[in-house]
């Protein structure tokens, strides 16, 4: 099992470049069960999940190469149409191969994703909407069995804004007959990202990035080239890790326009932010300043960035209450951060976080991806050693943290 070993203490200075979206390439990688033809995708980040994704298509047939970040795919004949539990297992957005292979080929066999460390992500609204299209669907020893002579267009209203459900809709309504409309969709930019890589393959759709998107079926789709948009999660845990340690540091291959939630957050902190089309420059000296936090479906503040800014609050001058209403259970972190020395209450979906003047390095666990972010974060401003055990998480979601913060100035090895 890999671990971090972390000294805290040193600011950190210098350019660090952002890898494309995860939340953006795991979709785009599903959209090419869409078309026989070959998808083309850039700036694809070296992720474990991207990996298990790719792995997901493979065994399925689709033809994948990858060359540093560039992936193509051909699904032009698969020899299975089935998403097996022991790859869904380890990665819940499985899910996402499911409106795609029933809007091609009329048929699919998923494996429901299960359960997950921050809570119960049921996926009933990916199978509803589904079933409003005409797919036929039942749960059988643990899989989503789906059928559909053709799908057809339907008006689908959402009482959650779900990400991927929104994503799975969106591309099996691209091949169903006649027009659908996703109501309450999600606004996120990686669904924006998706339904341009959509576009480009032929795909009708409009209001992408609106809670209303409009998509006009049609009888095929053909390959196309994409850039995935850069990491905006990434981006706002390197803005969040300097706003706790100091130092001055600029992030290229970013995309200000889709974190002014989070960017604002951290001026409100004390951090001095400036930025481009595609550069963020962010200096911060002293200690920040406690900041109150509440998550939301985008464009409100992110829950993937929740966990960072406790961590953040915790050497804060001042209390915050960081409220979480998006996920049940994505308060893990506040234990293994107790080790560190914060304080901190939980009061239901709300973390109230007294900020203390330091922390003390200890051995903490990552429970989930943006929980190990968080505690990388803590760990560079802890006094003395922290150990930050089961980094298999971090790897899911960032491609080599450790390398980009060495190369910043943090003490950070990565150690067996
Ligand atoms: C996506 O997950 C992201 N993952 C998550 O990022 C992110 O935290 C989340 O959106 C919210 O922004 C990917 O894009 C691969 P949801 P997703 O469906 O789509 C409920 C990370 O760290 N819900 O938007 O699974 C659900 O329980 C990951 O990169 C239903 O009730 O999240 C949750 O409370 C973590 N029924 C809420 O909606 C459904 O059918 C939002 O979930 C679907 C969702």
């Amino acid at each position: 099992m890999q671990k971090l070993k972390i000294r805290g203490g040193n600011p950190l200075r210098g350019d660090a470049r952002i890898s494309g979206a995860k939340n953006a390439a795991l979709p785009i990688l599903c959209a090419a069960l869409l078309t026989p033809e070959t998808l083309t995708l850039h700036n694809v980040p070296r992720l474990n999940d991207i990996g298990t994704m790719l792995k997901l298509l493979a065994q399925m047939g689709v033809v994948t190469s990858r060359n540093e970040e560039t992936v193509t795919l051909t699904a032009s004949s698969l020899g299975n149409l089935v998403a097996p539990y022991d790859l869904v297992k380890t990665m819940r957005a499985s899910i996402l191969a499911l409106g795609p292979l029933v809007a091609r080929f009329g048929e699919a066999k998923v494996s429901l994703p299960g359960g997950c460390a921050i809570g119960a992500r049921p996926v009933d609204l990916h199978i509803k909407g589904l079933e409003a299209m005409g797919a036929i669907i039942t749960i059988d020893a643990g899989y989503i069995n789906a059928k559909a002579a053709r799908l057809k267009g339907a008006r689908i209203f959402m009482d959650t804004v779900t990400v991927t459900g929104t994503e799975n809709l969106m591309m099996a309504a691209a091949l169903a007959e006649g027009t659908t409309v996703l109501e309450n969709s999600a606004r996120e930019p990686e669904v924006v990202d998706l339904a341009e890589c959509l576009i480009k393959m032929g795909a009708k759709i409009s209001g992408h990035g609106s809670d209303t998107i409009t998509i006009e079926g049609v009888k095929s789709l053909h390959g196309a080239e994409h850039a995935v948009m850069p990491d905006r999660i990434e981006t706002g845990t390197f803005l969040a890790a300097v706003t706790a340690a100091g130092g001055k540091v600029r992030l290229t291959n970013a995309q200000p326009n889709t974190l002014d939630a989070v960017i604002e957050k951290l001026r409100d902190a004390g951090a001095t932010i400036d930025s481009t089309a595609n550069e963020i420059t962010i200096a911060m000296s002293g200690r920040p300043l406690s900041i109150n936090v509440r998550t939301a479906p985008y464009t409100a503040f992110p829950t993937d960035m929740q966990a960072q800014f406790i961590a953040l609050n915790t050497i804060a001058n001042g209390t915050a209450v960081v409220t979480e209403t998006i996920f049940e259970n994505r308060f893990m972190h506040v234990q293994e951060l107790v080790r560190l020395g914060a304080k901190i209450d939980i009061d239901g979906k709300s973390a109230v976080v007294h900020g203390m003047e330091k922390l003390t390095g200890a051995t903490v666990m990552a429970t989930d991806l943006r929980a190990s972010a968080c505690l990388v974060i803590a760990g560079l401003v802890a006094q003395g050693e922290t150990i930050v055990d089961r980094i298999y998480h971090l790897d899911r979601g960032y491609d080599h943290i450790e390398k980009k913060l060495v190369a910043l100035g943090a003490d950070i090895e990565r150690i067996d």
